[in-house]
């Protein structure tokens, strides 16, 4: 295995995860990679590691470069443990002078990896000189762990930004301008979507303080996904925008049915959304994945949840996908709430509790059916569907 290099005194390190499927909970259909980098400065610096089974491939990746004994400093930017995974091996076999990470950090690793090693916290302001040239800290609490922090390597103008700016994308092409972006623009959203959603105030604050800091970084260096060269401000514009979480005329009815009622009850509602003028997106967690879901929300006005009763609750399925929307956090919604049931109506009735604790804003009450849905049933579903689409519209004015 071979380090890539990025600059002269610059490699990436890392490891390619082709084959995951399912990095906690979210879908990563492409896979993903854990970049580390190398610098070769006078006194060589490593930053960021991998998850732990990918320890070998990272280390001969060093290897490729240089004597993994000589490099004297590590850098955690970020204590999940896909990046300090390998830390404790790391650790054993460089045996480096010094190991920085951030305050909550030193909290993070010290809980997850109960190390023998010394760190030396660092925080926003502070620099280290790593022999020809200096890394400058910026920490970036909450984005996405109270540890994360960026780390600016400051002659040669590279930001290294943990898993802020990144994807879940494994490509041998490490390059923005070397990856086509009809594929990783979808990634990036979808990865803004499951991981950075929640904090997006603090985004939009943090990308005023870096602006303010003066930074225009040549290279943008996340821990997932390939490296930002060719423009790297049309990630950051990007979060820009996903961060604000602007309305757009776009809705979904996200649904599971077990006798088609719930079903048909959802096509009703859809139905009404497109005959007020507004994009929908029909999403059975039949067929769809929770993280899937979560992507095309971040760009929608509207969220209908449907359910039938099963065993006196939502379905399972349903239980699972508005579990993890709630912890997303999504802002700016409206919508409403929908299901079948046979002898019990009470959960149908209580997704309204589930709408306020979404956040949505419910523009009617909950349509329910016994059994299948009849034809004022279907109107009232067209109606659901309709005023959700008006409340949208009178939003976007
Ligand atoms: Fe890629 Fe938050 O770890």
């Amino acid at each position: 295995m071979q380090a890539i290099q990025v600059t002269d005194k610059v490699y990436w390190v890392g490891a390619i995860d082709w084959n995951i499927r399912d990095f906690h909970g979210y879908s990563t259909h492409r896979g993903t990679t854990y970049n580390a980098y190398l610098i070769l400065s006078d006194k060589p610096t490593l930053i960021d590691t991998v998850k732990k089974e990918f320890y070998p491939e990272m280390m001969a990746r060093i290897a490729s470069v240089i004597d993994p004994k000589k490099i004297e400093i590590i850098i955690s930017n970020h204590s999940e443990m896909d990046h300090s995974g390998a830390l404790p091996e790391a650790v054993a076999a460089i045996e480096p002078k010094e190991i920085y990470c951030s305050d909550m950090g030193l909290k993070d690793l010290s809980a997850q990896l109960h190390p023998k090693f010394p760190m030396k916290v660092v925080k926003t302001g502070d620099k280290i000189d790593i022999g020809g040239d200096t890394i400058s800290f910026v920490e970036a609490r909450m984005l996405h762990w109270p540890d994360s922090m960026f780390s600016y390597l400051e002659k040669e103008n590279i930001l290294f930004t943990n898993d802020v700016f990144g994807m879940h994308y494994a490509t041998s092409r490490l390059f923005d301008d070397e990856n086509e972006e009809r594929l990783w623009l979808y990634e990036a959203e979808k990865y803004y979507a499951n991981i950075v959603l929640p904090y997006s105030d603090i985004v939009l604050r943090f990308l005023d303080t870096v602006q303010k800091m003066g930074l225009s970084p040549k290279m943008i260096a996340p821990d997932h996904g390939f490296i930002w060269r060719k423009d790297p401000s049309k990630i950051v514009n990007l979060y820009a925008k996903w961060a604000t979480q602007a309305p757009k005329n776009k809705a979904l009815v996200v649904y599971d049915t077990m006798w088609g009622s719930t079903q048909k009850m959802a096509q009703y509602i859809a139905e009404g959304l497109r005959l007020g003028g507004t994009e929908v997106k029909l999403l059975s967690m039949h067929s769809c994945h929770r993280s899937d879901v979560a992507t095309e929300l971040l760009d929608s006005s509207g969220l209908i949840i449907g359910s039938p009763v099963l065993n006196s609750g939502i379905f399972p399925s349903m239980a699972d996908v508005l579990c993890y929307l709630k912890g997303l956090k999504k802002k700016h919604l409206v919508g409403g709430a929908f299901g079948s049931y046979g002898w019990n109506p009470g959960p149908v009735n209580a997704l309204a509790n589930t709408l306020t604790e979404l956040g949505i804003e419910a523009v009617a009450p909950v349509v329910s059916a016994k059994f299948v849905p009849d034809a004022p049933v279907e109107q009232a579903c067209k109606a659901l569907g309709l005023a959700v689409s008006k409340k949208i519209a009178e939003k976007l004015k």
